[in-house]
């Protein structure tokens, strides 16, 4: 059995990112009021805030990032270029926006947001290292890849790796990609990790959250956190909510917990599937 001493608030990869293990999320339904929502976030203490050129949320994460007055160095900020702009001159290119938009003198994570089949990694990948060796992103990474895809963007980077950002939770079985993240040393961060919210009337979950007096949400974002190598990176319009799923470090699932949230995957689990989706690992 895990114990809640044990479970740190930040994970490592082995190119050295330090990544807080619960971050928020700013794709989907919160652009309204992205920035008051961040704030939020911010105020109740999460450091790894994830945004994306492509949810045009960078200037409301960045605004909220200033008003915060918390040191720029203490928040872990992602943010990811969209899969037509993987051509070289192009990563630049939108390195250089998000850095205008976010207002800050650096990312932390740049990720490719979705592979491309029609621009080769081998192009890509040495792009993306050299704005890691410019300093413009402290850590570099991709998002949606498969086992296969991760492969070969490891190969083809000059620089090491620290994330693969897929959709991850209880109802996805993703044992392939986070066996390829762990033997790579990438950290394989949960995106979607609430399954848009469809996860949350599981009766497995709702049993084992009513014993332990957390919510269904609590319980599932424990279970990906309490896993090697993940972290996750939920997302809430309601200041409640975000409080909620941050709370998360005064209890603990065991092996017995684990597994049984585990055996509730299911083949129709994915709910983020566009048809530029990869073939994905099953
Ligand atoms: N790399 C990629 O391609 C990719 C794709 C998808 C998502 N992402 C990232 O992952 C983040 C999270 O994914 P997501 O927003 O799609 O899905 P999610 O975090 O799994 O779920 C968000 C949904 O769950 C609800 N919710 C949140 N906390 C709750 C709680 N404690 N109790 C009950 N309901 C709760 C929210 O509703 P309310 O707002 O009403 O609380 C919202 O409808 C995104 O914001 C984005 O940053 C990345």
């Amino acid at each position: 059995m895990s114990s809640t001493q044990q479970l740190p608030d930040v994970k490592t990869a082995a190119d050295g990112a330090a990544i807080p293990v619960i971050g928020f999320g700013t794709g989907g339904n919160i652009r309204e009021d992205c920035a008051g929502v961040v704030a939020t976030a911010l105020k109740l203490g999460c450091r790894h805030i994830d945004t994306a050129r492509n949810y045009g949320t960078e200037a409301a994460v960045g605004e909220a990032i200033r008003a915060s007055g918390i040191p720029r160095e203490e928040i872990f900020v992602t943010t990811k270029i969209k899969h037509e702009d993987l051509r070289p001159p192009d990563v630049e290119r939108s390195a250089e926006t998000s850095l205008k938009e976010l207002g800050i003198d650096w990312i932390d994570l740049l990720l490719v947001h979705w592979p491309n089949p029609a621009i080769p990694l081998a192009d890509t990948m040495p792009a993306l290292a050299r704005l890691k060796r410019q300093g413009i992103a402290r850590h570099i990474g991709v998002a949606k890849f498969t086992v296969a895809l991760l492969d070969e963007a490891v190969r083809c980077s000059p620089e090491p790796l620290a994330a693969n950002q897929v959709e991850y939770h209880a109802h996805l079985d993703q044992s392939k990609v986070l066996a390829a993240c762990r033997r790579l040393g990438l950290l394989l961060i949960a995106h979607c990790p609430l399954r848009r919210g469809r996860l949350l009337d599981d009766p497995v979950l709702g049993e084992i959250a009513r014993a332990k007096g957390k919510s269904s949400a609590q319980v599932a974002l424990r279970w990906l956190i309490e896993q090697d190598n993940v972290v996750a990176i939920p997302a809430s319009s309601q200041p409640q909510r975000v409080a909620e799923n941050l709370d998360l470090f005064d209890f603990d699932l065991s092996d017995a917990e684990m597994a049984q949230i585990a055996a509730r995957k299911r083949p129709d689990g994915r709910v983020a599937k566009p048809a530029r989706s990869p073939l994905w690992d099953t």
